[in-house]
């Protein structure tokens, strides 16, 4: 009898702050805003998490709580307390009950990525390019290149991606889901239907270098309506098909990630500033002299580390740039680009 009124004392203080500790999860500011269908299930995942983590640790310090006031030594009680040797049927049940729960939280998180991974055969593409340290973002469908993700609210969106040189990882907290990307063909996918309209940071979660916090870029999610709109604008100012070549250059720029390690405000980043670059005479690591002329800019994004400007990494921390990925026009509208930054 005795027994009973403990268990049934210790089982309401384990309900209440089961209940208070729970409470407080559900409604704390624990998660971000969610903004994607993907978010649903995974936030949902978390909702029964939390409640398990508040019933056991209810659980435990409930029962250490009530001991410690209920069976402390009294006055005068100087004897050792009763000697129990084992019990089987708590641990049969300290064994079922958590296979019991794990087993069932591999069902729902099973549950819950397959959710998160449905495939809509009508999704956009969207092919995204991750380099040191920057974002861009091509649109197959129009043929364009840019370098602020919108996306269309309501609409499954499949992102191919990949990266040019480590491993980088495209990470929006709002839309939850998380997806490395992998340098050489490696494509990966990621699948996302934003829900809330807004303008959303996109930061990369994989440490990749020195600049690795200031990898982040602005991803709109705009209605139907003005999701059109921002495409028909970015066809139109699309800087890659005008006949300025300083246009163009400051196109490629931006597009290969180049203002990631090369400022053009004199700001020294990674690599030399392109603030009065061309026609300027540097000392090179051997401690020779180089006017940075057409021909040593074209060698020096062929092939990084051919010619080092002193006080610079050696060798180059900068990818090689092939003709597969910047055209020599390309690098002599970029050269015309670099004349103007006086
Ligand atoms: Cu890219 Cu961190």
């Amino acid at each position: 009898m005795k027994q009973l009124k403990h268990f049934l004392i210790v089982g309401l203080m384990v309900a209440v702050f089961t209940a208070a500790l729970g409470f407080f999860f559900e409604t704390a500011p624990i998660l971000p805003q969610a903004a994607s269908r993907q978010a649903e299930p995974i936030d949902q995942l978390f909702g029964f998490h939390f409640w398990i983590m508040a019933f056991l640790f209810s659980l435990i310090v409930g029962f250490m709580l009530y001991s410690i006031v209920a069976f402390r030594q009294k006055p005068g009680e100087l004897l050792d307390g009763d000697h129990i040797e084992g019990h089987t049927g708590l641990e049969i049940a300290w064994t079922v009950l958590p296979l019991v729960i794990v087993v069932a939280f591999s069902f729902l998180g099973g549950q819950a990525l397959s959710d998160t991974l449905r495939a809509d055969p009508q999704a956009i593409r969207i092919n995204v390019t991750a380099r040191q340290w920057d974002w861009s973002f091509y649109y197959p469908e129009y043929d364009i290149t840019t370098d602020v993700l919108a996306l269309p609210l309501d609409q499954q969106v499949l992102l191919r991606l990949r990266s040019e040189d480590v491993i980088h990882s495209f990470w929006v907290p709002e839309f939850r889901v998380k997806q490395d990307l992998l340098p050489g063909d490696q494509v990966r996918e990621l699948r996302i239907t934003p829900t809330e309209e807004g303008t959303y940071q996109l930061v990369c979660a994989e440490l990749c270098g020195t600049s690795h916090a200031y990898m982040v870029k602005d991803v709109l999610v705009l209605s139907p309506s003005e999701y059109d709109a921002w495409i028909q604008a970015a066809i139109a100012a699309d800087p890659s098909k005008s006949e300025d070549p300083v246009v163009r250059g400051r196109h490629w720029v931006t597009i290969n990630g180049c203002a990631g390690c090369h400022s053009t405000n004199g700001a020294q980043i990674v690599g030399p500033t392109w603030k009065g670059i061309y026609g300027r005479t540097e000392t090179l690591t051997d401690g020779t002299s180089q006017v940075v002329d057409d021909a040593y800019i074209l060698e020096s994004i062929r092939e990084p580390s051919a010619k080092i400007v002193q006080g610079f990494n050696s060798p180059s921390v900068m990818p090689a740039y092939g003709p597969d990925k910047l055209t020599d026009e390309q690098i002599a509208d970029i050269i015309e680009y670099m004349k103007t930054l006086k």
